[in-house]
């Protein structure tokens, strides 16, 4: 969702912040803006569409330079996606400049009580009328503009990462979060602001990540003031040393991130096992579950919340834990558990799962189940993000950053770290023979070279594609272990293509969706040679006998559904439970190649974002 960056220090603010902005398209957007002030002149430009229409805009109409600089991309909740409504905003009097991810929920009472006293919008949004109740408090308080922020936002209910400078004041900016991510980048004598690290990394590997709650006054050539919001007491700023490098935010050769990722999905699963699976010594060891081993076995039952892709995980974690370590296991959405008031128990164990860490509905998911009494486990892949630091133990998915929207190995690695915990806990709760574990564990070291081979069919799953690049609809079925595959490669068509794409259980397709089937539908159908493969083979003919048209992904060298299919696309063979790893992938090449081949904007899909910061 909205984007935000900002630069103070000596350097010219404007490429800093606009190269920040082109890192943070992948978060999904509709418009965008950049404040650049001199000292005595702001220039800006804000404009609907992309960072490169702003860029165009922005250095055919105005001179640039100026060491002070936010700039923002937005995505709309308040007021349609138009330049007007595209931040930055500014106050009334034009001295105060402001950037927000985030809702301010109680906007509309303060825009009234702010229009009795004199203020006008020019916008429909909620920022505006922050920065001017920042102005007003200013104003009747006679405080400086950091106070201001405070007052302001205690007065304020709702979710914020917020970037405001007083032209006043030059060498200042004010920043504050609450619920929505801010990075502080800690340079000499200079500081960047962006909603995560990828903006600043190649000038600072050290950074500040704000609390929720936390506001910071930054001034050059001083020390950064980081204080509570909302009791004023001080805070030590606690400076991290970044992990990530430029190499994993850039495309690498690759034409898009989104293929960059699914090819990274070898290296990355086996980065996600690394040094927990220790297949010669026959052991497991992850910290946050052998540290809280017998909540896991004493669990009544586990919840799985999460929402998207990472829901679809959590199907895929609930078929293996249920065969694997035989512990009931419920998946949420994360958006309908936190709503209807459900029955959790102090001893269920509620594993939360989120790429991004900043999902705002697996979020308040969490705190529900903490509030509760359950022991909150976090599965995410953004380290140091508000749900790794909210939950009570976790395991991080080592996937590197996904830039493209679609998820693809965060899904892969999600799946990994999930099997390796219902392994751990089946051997703990004697469900598995040793035999087999060190089986299952060998099985698993092979699952990278094995991705690496389906990854092979790639020209083949092109050519399926450029033949069916033109539907309108498309049909994905599996079963077992696969049907939760099926949901996901039909989200992957949909997200970014804009193909309308259903996923099915193999068997429920007799109870509504085969009435939709005729020559004009695309059935895609999981049929590897493990799970029902007989069963699906019957439905394959049900299909067929109604001039569907079949796509199976197959297990290498199966002959019953090549005679069916009109194509077939292999995948090496493994055990079943670990099959999702490997039918995933020509289902995400598949919908890549169809976007690419339509058109469209593969990494970043209309009105999608990567990071769900509003409910
Ligand atoms: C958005 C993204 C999806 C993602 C979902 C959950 O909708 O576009 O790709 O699966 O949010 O995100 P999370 O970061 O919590 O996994």
């Amino acid at each position: 969702m909205c984007g935000i960056v900002g630069y103070i220090g000596h350097r010219e603010a404007y490429p800093v912040v606009l190269n920040g902005l082109k890192r943070l398209e992948y978060r999904g957007y509709d418009s965008a803006g950049i404040a650049i002030y001199d000292g005595s002149n702001l220039k800006f430009s804000k404009t609907k569409g992309k960072v490169a229409d702003l860029q165009l805009k922005m250095e055919s109409e105005i001179n640039t330079s100026g060491t002070i600089g936010i700039g923002h991309t937005r995505w709309a909740t308040h007021g349609v996606p138009n330049d007007v409504n595209s931040h930055p905003h500014f106050s009334n009097s034009g001295e105060l400049v402001i950037i927000h991810n985030g809702i301010i929920e109680n906007y509309d009472p303060l825009k009234k009580e702010l229009i009795k006293r004199g203020y006008t919008f020019k916008s429909d949004t909620d920022t505006e009328v922050l920065v001017n109740l920042i102005e007003d408090v200013q104003k009747k308080e006679g405080v400086k503009l950091g106070k201001a922020v405070q007052i302001a936002l205690n007065q304020t209910i709702g979710a914020y990462a917020i970037a405001v400078f007083d032209k006043k004041k030059p060498d200042e900016i004010v920043v504050a979060r609450l619920g929505s991510p801010l990075a502080i980048g800690v340079g000499e004598n200079e500081f960047f602001i962006a909603s995560d690290a990828s903006p600043f990394l190649e000038f600072t590997k050290e950074a500040i990540y704000l609390e929720d709650g936390e506001m910071a006054v930054i001034r050059t050539h001083k020390e950064i003031k980081i204080r509570k919001i909302h009791d004023d007491s001080l805070v030590d700023p606690y400076v991290q040393e970044l992990q990530m490098n430029l190499e994993q935010i850039e495309k690498g050769g690759y034409e898009h991130f989104m293929l960059k990722e699914i090819y990274e999905q070898p290296d990355a699963i086996r980065d996600t096992f690394r040094g927990r699976m220790l297949v010669n010594e026959g052991i497991i060891r992850m910290a946050g579950v052998d540290d809280n081993i017998d909540k896991f076995l004493n669990a009544k039952r586990i919840i799985i919340v999460a929402c998207g892709t990472s829901w679809h995980a959590g199907l895929v974690a609930e078929y293996i834990f249920e065969e694997l370590a035989r512990v009931p296991v419920e998946v949420e959405y994360a958006s309908e558990f936190r709503y209807r008031n459900p029955v959790i128990d102090k001893d269920d164990v509620v594993i939360a799962i989120s790429q991004s860490g900043e999902t705002a509905d697996t979020m308040a998911a969490i705190k529900m189940a903490k509030e509760q009494g359950a022991f909150v486990f976090g599965v995410c892949n953004v380290v140091g993000s508000s749900i790794s630091r909210e939950t009570h133990a976790g395991a991080y998915t080592h996937a590197g950053p996904e830039i493209g929207v679609a998820s693809t190995k965060a899904f892969t690695t999600q799946i990994t770290v999930l099997t390796l915990m219902a392994l751990q806990l089946a051997k703990r709760k004697g469900k598995i023979s040793t035999s087999d574990f060190h089986k299952y564990l060998v099985e698993l070291e092979s699952i990278p070279n094995k991705v690496t081979l389906a990854l092979k069919s790639n020209e083949h799953i092109e050519e399926v594609a450029a033949i069916y690049k033109n539907t309108k609809n498309c049909l994905y079925l599996g079963r077992g272990f696969n049907f939760p595959v099926a949901l996901e490669g039909a989200l992957k068509l949909k997200e970014i293509s804009y193909i309308h794409a259903e996923g099915y259980p193999a068997a429920e397709m007799k109870h509504g969706p085969i009435a939709l089937i005729d020559e004009e539908m695309p059935v895609v159908v999981i049929a590897t040679k493990k799970g029902h493969y007989e069963k699906v083979v019957s439905n394959i003919q049900e299909i067929k006998s109604r001039s569907g048209k079949i796509i199976g992904i197959v297990t290498e060298g199966d002959v019953d559904v090549r005679d069916l299919a009109d194509h077939v696309i292999e995948v090496p063979e493994t055990i079943e439970f670990l099959t999702p790893l490997l039918t995933t992938i020509p289902l995400q090449l598949l919908s890549y190649h169809i976007a690419v081949m339509l058109g469209k904007n593969v990494d970043q899909p209309r009105n999608l974002a990567k990071s769900v910061t509003v409910e």
